[in-house]
């Protein structure tokens, strides 16, 4: 490993182990190394798919109005990622850090489950859980088995000709009250969830850990923000942009799934010295 690289990890695990109250904050490339694509890579799902349309209720219909092809492609790709999807080494070690005492929560921008089934227990969802469905008619929220739904969603991605709500909405878990369901998750131009116990977390923060996003999205990235606003030391993890670390912070250039395992291990030889 380059030495500045080993340097930065010492000194992540140094504050760390200091920290009485470390809140992680994650997005897209924390989950990047369990093979789902990241949004503003290259070759990222906004590189091949306009947002406007396919992250958008009206930009749906509009393409439901078409045939749904896109639609197909882009359950096609879901259902292949999040199928084969699990947690990585980087999920495994925030969760460790929970067990340890040293993080307090986890707030994180993806949908994809993965730190609930690394074990982390305080999660805050802002941007929602796909395999948490929403009410229409009495607005309650009901987690569904995840290789049921995919499974669902496979056959939908399996179907020929025109695609259209009906279809969709015909194999999408229906509520105990009877009425439609939809995926609790958000899509542009809808509120976040959460947002007001994850500006508490930073706000209790005396250390962010910051893992794999382009802090482009708001009012999500305000949360980093409000962490600095509190006096805490900004850890970010990222192998291509720094977003947020300033130069009292620490900056890691490296994946979240190879940094945060080692990070983990330098946390614990330090707390067992005590
Ligand atoms: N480890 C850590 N970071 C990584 C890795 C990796 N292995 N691979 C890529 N990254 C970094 C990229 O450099 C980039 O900065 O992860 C970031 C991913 O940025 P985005 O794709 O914009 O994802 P994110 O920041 O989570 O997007 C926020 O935008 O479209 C919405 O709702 C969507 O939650 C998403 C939000």
């Amino acid at each position: 490993m380059k030495n500045n690289l080993s340097e930065e990890i010492q000194k992540a695990a140094e504050i760390l182990s200091q920290a009485k109250s470390a809140v992680i904050f994650s997005g897209a490339g924390m989950s990047a190394e369990s093979g789902i694509a990241t949004f503003r890579d290259p070759g990222g799902l906004w590189d091949r798919f306009d947002p406007a349309e396919v992250g958008t209720a009206p930009g749906i219909m509009s393409l439901l109005s078409e045939g749904g092809d896109t639609i197909r492609e882009i359950i096609r790709e879901v259902v292949e990622a999040f199928t084969l999807a699990r947690p990585n080494a980087g999920h495994l070690a925030l969760a460790e850090l929970e067990r340890m005492g040293v993080a307090r929560s986890v707030i994180t921008q993806n949908i994809d489950n993965l730190h609930r089934e690394a074990g982390s227990t305080r999660v805050f969802e802002v941007h929602g859980n796909l395999y948490r469905f929403r009410c229409l008619n009495c607005e309650s929220k009901f987690f569904v088995d995840r290789s049921d739904f995919l499974e669902r969603l496979g056959d939908i991605a399996r179907g020929s000709g025109p695609l259209s709500l009906e279809g969709i909405m015909e194999r999408v878990p229906r509520c105990s009250c009877g009425g439609v369901s939809r995926p609790d998750v958000v899509m542009f131009g809808e509120s976040v969830q959460e947002l007001g116990e994850a500006i508490f977390e930073a706000h209790q923060s005396d250390v962010m850990l910051i893992l794999g996003t382009s802090g482009v999205v708001y009012p999500a990235a305000m949360v980093p923000q409000e962490a600095r606003k509190a006096g805490a030391v900004l850890i970010e993890i990222n192998p291509t942009e720094v977003v947020f670390a300033s130069k009292n912070d620490v900056y890691i250039r490296e994946k979240a799934a190879v940094a945060l395992p080692l990070i983990v291990e330098e946390v614990k030889k330090r707390k067992k010295k005590k």
